[in-house]
């Protein structure tokens, strides 16, 4: 069914093509039995696919990754794709537009994207708004991934964080602190050690004040060293914080085979380009780490098959964005049943 629609989605501008899928599956959701017909095409459900992770029971260990529904608009609507769970954002504390358009960009010779997108968003209080009043959350858990504002200075970031975390507490199950999207500019020096223990160290206090304090991870990018990644194990271990995000889009172009037009494009390379670069991540941390935290496997899954690498590789869940946008939305249930078949 996808195959005979992707051509004309991929005739169309990426971020328009996005906009049209996402806004005709709402108009559809709205249909009497459409999403109970969407529901018994793609949700795959069995108990050996529950997982307790930090705590949260997840229906399967399948997610929509950041940035698919920056604004929380569509959670009811991809749930019925059978998601275990969907995170929402990047949010920051006010509304900003985002980079310039075009800023998103189909490699299609390399089945990744671009993204230059910039955080462009809604604000947290809109999200929250819209979190409040959720009709039906099908047992999906949601994420919270929070950033900062573009004109923030990072002296000031924690306070943006801060400010997120506070809006969204009531509404999302986790919370993922993210430094690692390319396109705001200084972002990712906020991995370095000093300023990221400052806001994770501050968001924990936070979060331990609280009567029912809730997982916090960390989303990293792939471009850091082994001694930055040992960094991260380190202050991962010291503020306690519940796990890692790996990981974000890359900034590397290496390897890649479309066009030097199209590479040339500034932004971050998510999609296949990416799928051994974030296992080899998580298999450092997590071996590094002798398992000490979970981790969340992002980057270029496919595939059934490459979310199998990311579990052995010692992910305890996965999420997807570019593999869903190339082959549709059956992948979750693919991802699903190789899962069962593997008995992973
Ligand atoms: C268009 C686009 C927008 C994204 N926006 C965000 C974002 O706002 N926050 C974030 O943490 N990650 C964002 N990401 C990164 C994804 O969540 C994911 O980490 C990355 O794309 C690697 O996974 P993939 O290869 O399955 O796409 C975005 C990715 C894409 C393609």
């Amino acid at each position: 069914m996808y195959k005979l629609v992707k051509p004309i989605f991929f005739s169309m501008n990426p971020e328009k093509a996005h906009h049209t899928v996402t806004g005709g599956l709402k108009t559809f959701s709205k249909i009497w039995g459409a999403k109970a017909l969407l529901r018994s095409i793609y949700s795959v459900s069995d108990p050996r696919l529950e997982r307790e992770v930090f705590g949260l029971k997840f229906k399967n260990p399948v997610g929509l990754a950041a940035g698919f529904d920056k604004n929380a608009e569509y959670i009811e609507d991809m749930a019925k794709f059978g998601f275990g769970f969907i995170e929402i954002g990047t949010v920051t504390p006010k509304p900003q537009p985002g980079n310039d358009k075009p800023r998103m960009f189909r490699l299609v010779n390399d089945e990744a994207l671009i993204n230059r997108m910039g955080f462009n968003n809604q604000g947290a209080d809109v999200a929250a708004g819209r979190l409040k009043h959720l009709k039906d959350r099908e047992g999906v858990i949601i994420g919270g991934n929070i950033g900062k504002n573009k004109i923030t200075p990072n002296e000031e970031a924690v306070n943006d964080y801060i400010y997120c975390f506070h809006a969204l507490y009531d509404y999302v199950d986790y919370f993922v602190v993210n430094v690692s999207s390319p396109n705001t500019p200084g972002l990712r020096d906020l991995q370095e050690k000093e300023p990221l223990m400052r806001i994770l160290d501050t968001l924990q206090q936070l979060n331990l004040e609280k009567p029912k304090p809730k997982p916090i991870l960390l989303k990293i990018a792939p471009d850091l060293t082994n001694s930055q990644l040992d960094d991260i194990v380190e202050i991962v271990t010291e503020t306690k914080i519940a796990g890692v995000i790996a990981t974000n889009t890359t900034i590397s172009r290496e390897g890649l085979r479309s066009s030097k037009e199209l590479l040339s494009e500034a932004g971050g390379v998510s999609g296949k380009p990416l799928t051994n670069r974030s296992t080899e991540v998580i298999r450092y941390l997590s071996q590094k780490s002798n398992q000490a935290f979970p981790i969340i496997g992002v980057g270029g899954i496919h595939s059934g098959a490459d979310a199998i690498e990311k579990l052995n590789a010692g992910a305890s869940l996965i999420q997807v964005y570019t593999g869903f946008i190339y082959e549709g939305p059956g992948l979750v249930g693919e991802i699903c049943k190789h899962i069962l078949q593997e008995g992973k």
